[in-house]
């Protein structure tokens, strides 16, 4: 089989690690990828927005389907666009991927299926919205409606802060902006919950939680990921039947009545109030870095599983996972998520791994035959081990030796699994 992925971090790295592991695989393009996806797979510089040229390309090379990684693509329309062509696309089309693009279609969605979320209003310009402010109880959350790559979402702890926020918003900093949604804040402990669907039936794909401030003990700025780990602590059998029944269940019946099957991965962003699920977020793809923590847990053979959800057979196979841990740490240009340098060689040559550690490259390249920073967000260093201490303490050997000057990194990731 020929594959082809699109995206070029971790995520992206990770999912071609997961299918160059299969004896069924017989190439693999990444489009456009980064100098760790070109050691496995072919690397094709085509521009993702580039709809017509991708498609050019799959059929030229007669791949026989394609994974979606990132957001952008999907809440573009990709997966429609190309399957007007024939071509095999795993990942939800343009009006499933709402879930995503817009913070209030899933509102609305969680409002006429009663899925529990935060409390919410939506309003369309500032005079509303700051004299709701006004009598609010603080904190309070404000986001943008549309993709913001995880930055468009505020939380206020007094009413200036809320009106800079409601500004910040309607002067376009997120893109032109029709509305934007006021919450509830919910105190309680985040989840990163997975389920990988055919648009017929699905199947739990795992738990993790990210870190998603850049300092140690989750303060500063928001980035798109410092670290994650897997499974989450709150993860039980009990946990897992609410949140399907009053969460996945309803948003999948939700979009089936608007006539449309849900296709891909989805992610679940949860708020567990008191062993209460809330949703906080959709997100219509795999993780980053949950991803690059996940995958190297899965046995069952990843290109199978695609090649079944894009059958609508995913009932037929078992999805089986390694019963242990996972950390990831993400290693970032000094000065994310600010302003950063690119181009600084990165000496990978004399790591030796050992069998449960993985290094999946994120915003890297290769020139003359080195490997140069390409982003805020560089190399992820994964660790499975029976022990999430042990798992901690072995990446942070390996980012050790890799003692690149250029980097920083989180120390603490997981602090809640390890006393
Ligand atoms: P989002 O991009 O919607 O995932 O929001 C980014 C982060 O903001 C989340 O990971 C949460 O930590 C936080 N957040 C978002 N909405 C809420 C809420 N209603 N209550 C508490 N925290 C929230
Ligand atoms: N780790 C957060 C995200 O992928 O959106």
């Amino acid at each position: 089989m020929k594959v082809g992925v699109l995206g070029s971090g971790g995520r992206e790295h990770a999912l071609c690690f997961s299918l160059k592991n299969s004896n069924n695989i017989e190439k693999i393009y990444c489009f456009p990828g980064n100098a760790g996806t070109n050691s496995i797979a072919t690397n094709i510089d085509i521009d993702l927005e580039n709809f017509e040229k991708l498609k050019d390309f799959i059929i030229q090379n007669k791949i026989d389907f394609i994974i979606v990684g990132p957001e952008k693509p999907l809440v573009d329309g990709i997966v429609d666009y190309l399957e007007k062509f024939n071509i095999k696309v795993f990942g939800p089309n343009k009006i499933a991927s709402q879930l995503e693009g817009s913070k209030i279609f899933t509102k609305k969605l969680c409002e006429k299926y009663k899925i529990p979320t935060a409390k919410f209003g939506v309003f369309s310009n500032t005079k509303n919205a700051l004299s709701f402010l006004q009598n609010c109880k603080f904190p309070i959350v404000i986001k943008a409606d549309g993709l913001a790559a995880g930055k468009g979402v505020y939380i206020s702890e007094n009413l200036s802060d809320a009106s800079k926020a409601v500004d910040e918003i309607f002067n376009g900093k997120f893109g032109k902006a029709e509305s934007l949604l006021i919450e509830e804040f919910l105190n309680g402990e985040e989840m990163s919950f997975f389920i990988i669907s055919d648009g017929k039936n699905f199947k739990i794909f795992g738990t993790a939680q990210d870190h998603k401030r850049v300092f140690e003990g989750d303060k500063g700025k928001n980035t798109g990921g410092m670290g994650a780990y897997s499974p989450s602590r709150l993860e039980s059998d009990e946990l897992n039947q609410k949140i399907i029944n009053n969460i996945i269940k309803p948003t999948l019946k939700g979009l089936r009545d608007l006539n449309c099957e849900y296709k891909g991965f989805l992610y679940a962003g949860l708020m567990i109030v008191n062993g209460d699920p809330f949703l906080i977020e959709y997100n219509v793809r795999m993780g980053d870095p949950e991803c690059q923590t996940l995958l190297p847990k899965l046995k069952t053979d990843f290109p199978l599983i695609i090649s079944k959800c894009i059958e609508q057979k995913l009932k037929d196979i078992n999805i089986e996972w390694h019963d242990d841990k996972s950390i990831c740490i993400v290693l970032c240009s000094k000065g994310y998520p600010d302003t950063f340098k690119n181009n600084i060689v990165i000496n990978l040559e004399k790591l030796d791994l050992k069998k449960n550690q993985f290094i999946f490259h994120a915003g890297t390249k290769l020139v003359d035959k080195k490997i140069l920073s390409n982003g805020g967000r560089v190399l992820n260093i994964i660790t499975r081990s029976d022990d999430f201490r042990l798992a901690r303490d072995s990446s942070l050997k390996l980012l050790e030796e890799i003692n690149w000057n250029n980097g920083f990194y989180r120390k603490d990731i997981g602090y809640k699994v390890i006393k």
